[in-house]
């Protein structure tokens, strides 16, 4: 095997251009392509920059040619030689009017048959390529995205350094804290029977920075949830996150739309407006039936409540009676879609919890075919289509639920679904949009209690302040979303920084005094020694990236992801581990 002893590279592959000719230079790669016409050999070189094609033909050395003949895919290579046009051009890549004319070939590395062939163009399974990550990881696809994350982060930095923020490091050994995600867990050796968790976001410090007068702090940093995995979901995830004190949510919405501005601008040549517009989360669940709406298309939501609440028809009766109600959306063109199609879009909707899916199709002539009309009135069918602003053509789909809940997840789902079905997404938008005044409580379900909506450091609106002890489920908080296409990219709020307030909250949340100190103690005492009024947001970095280049999820911006049951593919963690390890930290497995 050759060695680089006396080689030195001058360029990347993937950087000759025409005015290059008549140059000397050295490119080291693999192997990407090989064509052996006998007299002639052409080697397609690639690196991180590109493919350049290297000459061999009866012009070159003899010596060097025939090692050329030996060259095999992903061999690894030092190339050295006169830069040439060349003959039939390729206009599909950057280097492909040039070709260089080597005069001198190392072999540096041989290669096995990858399990399978490095191009974009593959359709491998998801599987071996997560196996073999490291050399998914060659296809200049995933080199370009991986270097994207790279400016994205590095504009980051800058953004935030230019405007006064610290990058200040906290631990990944911290306490565990109720009211999140479930924690990862790391057994303590000197402290057997004692756990660190592995943090969920970096929010305790980044206060207490806050409060130790750092003034602005962010940081790119890992944050770890042990969650059900989907799309945009990680284990291991990274947050861009950021705290400013003296500040109110006017002051945070303003960094970072310049931020958003700039990044976008940079990274993907878009043009972001401001301010970006803002909806209340009341609005946003009203109209899109959801709390991360996607608003580059219409298809919003209406409710006919009123219309349906004392009709005959017990499905929309008594839902509305029980407490919940009744909405409709209205598909344009969706009349003409197929019986069974209709059919698809009720069991879509049973998928998110609905009971069922009425729905009256209008055809061209306004005729109607439905699924519900004759168990109401005249004028409720016609007060229906009406408030639904249905035409023809259109079809519209009702939920009704005595959980209000059930009725936006389902029609929240359902409208996109139909956005896709009827192609009225526009790929190439980006429609960002904040999400204000959030509840500060929600009810969960299986704690069967209410618990933070964001966290239990988010302060009550102003006005709302006084309800945390009268009528906490009606307070709103200085809570706020950037969403961007119906992904929630980011999140944060203005923090509660008074002990007063913050006792509340903990009482609101049903915390005995003992909990909290317990759990927060060290948060509560130090709120005693002044802490400035502040806040922050996290965005989530991975969903960023994802964004900017397209991507279906964000395994495809992180370098080694983890797979649906949390494992790693290519080093098959999570593994079991020596008994001796466990006995050292005084674990046992059940
Ligand atoms: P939050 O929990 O909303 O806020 O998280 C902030 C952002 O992180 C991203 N995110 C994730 N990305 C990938 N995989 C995950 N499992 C995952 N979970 C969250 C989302 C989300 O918007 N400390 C607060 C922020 C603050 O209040 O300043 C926090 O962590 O894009
Ligand atoms: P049924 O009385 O069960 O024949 O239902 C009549 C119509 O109402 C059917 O189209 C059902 O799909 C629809 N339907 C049933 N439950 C609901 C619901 N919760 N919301 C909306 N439509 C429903």
């Amino acid at each position: 095997m050759d060695t680089l002893k006396n080689f030195s590279r001058t360029t990347y592959c993937g950087e000759p251009r025409t005015g290059d000719i008549g140059r000397e230079i050295s490119v080291c790669g693999w192997v990407a392509r090989r064509r052996d016409l006998g007299q002639l050999i052409f080697i397609d070189l690639r690196d991180r920059a590109g493919i350049l094609q290297l000459a061999f033909d009866d012009s070159t050395d003899r010596e060097v040619f025939s090692k050329a003949e030996t060259l095999r895919g992903e061999f690894v290579v030092a190339a050295s030689g006169v830069l040439r046009e060349r003959s039939s051009k390729n206009t599909e890549i950057p280097t492909g009017e040039v070709e260089l004319e080597v005069r001198e070939l190392r072999i540096l590395a041989k290669s096995e048959t990858p399990p399978f062939e490095i191009t974009d163009e593959t359709d491998v399974n998801d599987a071996l390529r997560l196996k073999y990550r490291y050399l998914d990881l060659r296809r200049p696809d995933m080199q370009r995205v991986i270097m994207m994350r790279h400016r994205a982060v590095k504009i980051a930095r800058d953004y935030f350094d230019e405007n006064g923020f610290l990058e200040i490091e906290t631990p990944m050994l911290t306490k565990s804290t109720p009211e999140g995600a479930r924690d990862y867990l790391v057994p303590s050796r000197t402290h057997p029977g004692k756990f660190y968790a592995l943090p969920q976001s970096p929010q305790q410090y980044k206060q207490l920075l806050m409060l130790s007068g750092f003034d602005r702090y962010f940081q790119i940093v890992r944050c770890f949830r042990d969650e059900d995995l989907r799309a945009d979901r990680q284990p291991e995830f990274t947050q861009l996150d950021l705290e400013m004190s003296f500040v109110d949510i006017e002051d945070v919405i303003a960094i970072n739309e310049g931020f958003l501005q700039r990044l976008f601008k940079e990274i993907a040549g878009v043009d972001i407006t401001t301010p970006i517009p803002r909806l209340t989360w009341r609005e946003a669940m009203d109209r899109f039936g959801s709390d991360k709406p996607d608003i580059r298309f219409g298809l919003e939501l209406c409710d006919i409540s009123d219309i349906v609440k004392d009709c005959d028809f017990k499905v929309f009766a008594e839902p509305v009676a029980a407490g919940g109600s009744v909405r409709a959306i209205h598909v344009p063109g969706g009349g003409a879609m197929p019986r069974k199609q209709v059919d698809s879009l009720v069991e879509f909707v049973k998928t998110y919890g609905a009971k069922g899916l009425a729905w009256t199709k209008i055809a061209e002539d306004e005729s109607l075919t439905s699924s519900y009309s004759k168990f109401l009135t005249e004028e409720e069918n016609a007060a229906i289509i009406s408030k639904s602003g249905a035409a023809a053509g259109g079809l519209v789909l009702i939920v009704a639920d005595a959980d209000d809940e059930a009725v936006f997840a389902a029609l929240g789902a359902l409208r996109i679904e139909c956005a896709k079905r009827m192609d009225l997404i526009d790929k190439d938008d980006f429609k960002f949009v904040w999400i204000t005044e959030f509840p500060l409580f929600e009810y969960s379900r299986e704690d069967d209690r209410y618990v933070a909506k964001h966290h239990p450091f988010t302060a009550p609106m102003d006005e709302d302040a006084d309800l945390l002890d009268t009528d906490k489920v009606s307070a709103r908080a200085k809570a706020y979303d950037i969403v961007l296409n119906g992904t929630e990219l980011g999140g944060g709020s203005i923090r509660i920084n008074t002990p007063e307030i913050q006792v509340k909250m903990f009482k609101a949340l049903g915390f005995t005094e003992e909990d909290a100190q317990q759990r927060f103690g060290h948060l509560i005492s130090a709120f005693q020694y002044g802490a400035p009024p502040h806040g922050g947001l996290a965005y989530g970095m991975d969903r960023l990236v994802m964004l900017l280049c397209g991507a279906e999820s964000i395994r495809d911006v992180i370098a080694f992801p983890k797979v649906q049951n949390a494992s790693e593919p290519m080093t098959g963690c999570p593994d079991i581990v020596d008994e001796s390890q466990l006995a050292e930290l005084g674990v046992k497995i059940l």
